[in-house]
């Protein structure tokens, strides 16, 4: 298969891209490649996809070049209008899979306009190219933030979400519904996954699993908010990243009917973890005990995220099976590893 994926400098999509080589895919990967967090750690991931820095086709390059490679990785905004289905045409996509977007709740109350720039106006032009260059299959990031203001103790995809509490959840949730309308009008299959906190080796920078590991090394504080009165149903790497392949590799053939083409599944670990719980085990991990800074609820906040993944365990035999212990012990190995600390 011939896919497009889209974010594949930052954390999920490096792992997406890594596993679609390994299972014999031919993968362009694409990515602005700008620096809301570490500009070094995203290009460190493309290159343990094979691509040097310095060789990293700006689009000229690319569309001039015959690169016959089964991964290139092309610099380029969602945004851009006029380049972006410059790729479409010259590859030939099966499927694409949009992991691209401003990421992040805190940052949505700083900087709206990042959240409309990439995850609306850049998710537009995804679907865009899909209806125009007759893409088979659009997978694309959703998160566990629609749920918002949600009561369910289990979140559920049937769950009415229409109380997001962040920009960001109201991009993801908006993200939704216009891929609805693509699949109702231009007959485009969509499925879209909502994320639950992924953690694990080439993470984030401005998620808990990093910001306390480096802090703790450090010796500085950690920022536990609502008293530590948080659960989350973190949900390691190559969990998510065996979802998002069997979902990108299935061809649907034999339940495809055009009424059934817009999905939407969780995608979490369904155990969800005391915050408290996971600083223990961090702290297990490290060897040192972290000084706790306790904090009220942070604005856009939701006290706990706990998925129902019984749709995608039916569709897709889903089953994640690392336990956040062991996922800690491989984030801390590659932290200590990647730092040198
Ligand atoms: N990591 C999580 O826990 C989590 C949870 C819920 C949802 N998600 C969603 O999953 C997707 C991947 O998340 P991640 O954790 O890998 O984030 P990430 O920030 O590491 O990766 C996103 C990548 O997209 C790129 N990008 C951003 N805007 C772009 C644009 N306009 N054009 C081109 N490239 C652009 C960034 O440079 C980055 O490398 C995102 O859509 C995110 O919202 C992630």
């Amino acid at each position: 298969m011939k896919i497009l994926v889209t974010g594949a400098a930052g954390f999920i999509g490096y792992h997406v891209c890594n596993q679609l080589i390994k299972n014999n895919h031919t993968v362009i990967g694409i990515d602005n490649l700008n620096d809301y967090y570490s500009v070094d750690l995203k290009l460190a991931r493309l290159e343990q996809l094979g691509i040097n820095p310095k060789n990293a086709l700006d689009f000229n390059e690319y569309v001039s070049s015959a690169n016959t490679n089964r991964f290139q990785f092309v610099r380029i905004n969602l945004e851009d209008r006029e380049q972006l289905p410059k790729i479409f045409q010259k590859e030939n996509f099966t499927v694409v899979c949009n992991l691209a977007a401003q990421a992040g709740v805190r940052y949505s109350l700083e900087n709206p306009e990042a959240y409309i720039d990439s995850n609306i106006v850049g998710f537009l032009n995804i679907l865009e190219c899909c209806r125009n260059f007759n893409i088979e299959h659009l997978v694309y990031a959703s998160s566990s933030s629609v749920y918002g203001l949600s009561s369910s103790a289990q979140f559920k995809t049937t769950d009415v979400t229409d109380t997001p509490v962040s920009l960001y959840a109201a991009s993801k949730k908006s993200n939704e519904l216009m891929a609805h309308t693509y699949s109702h009008l231009f007959g485009l299959r969509t499925t879209g996954l909502r994320f639950f906190t992924v953690y694990g080796p080439w993470g984030r920078p401005d998620m808990a699993m990093f910001l306390f590991t480096e802090a703790i090394l450090k010796g500085k504080p950690i920022n536990v908010f609502n008293n530590g009165e948080l659960e989350r149903d973190f949900t390691y790497i190559d969990d998510i990243t065996t979802g998002v392949v069997k979902i990108i590799e299935d061809d649907h053939t034999d339940t495809y009917q055009p009424e059934n083409l817009y999905h939407i599944y969780n995608i979490g670990n369904n155990r969800p973890v005391k915050l408290m719980t996971f600083i223990d085990a961090i702290e297990k991990e490290l060897g040192i005990q972290p000084k706790l800074n306790m904090m009220g609820m942070q604005p856009g906040d939701v006290k706990k995220t706990w998925a129902d993944i019984s749709d995608l365990r039916l569709d897709y035999a889903y089953s994640p099976d690392t336990p956040v212990e062991k996922g800690i012990h491989h984030f801390i190995e590659w932290y200590k590893g990647f730092y040198g600390k």
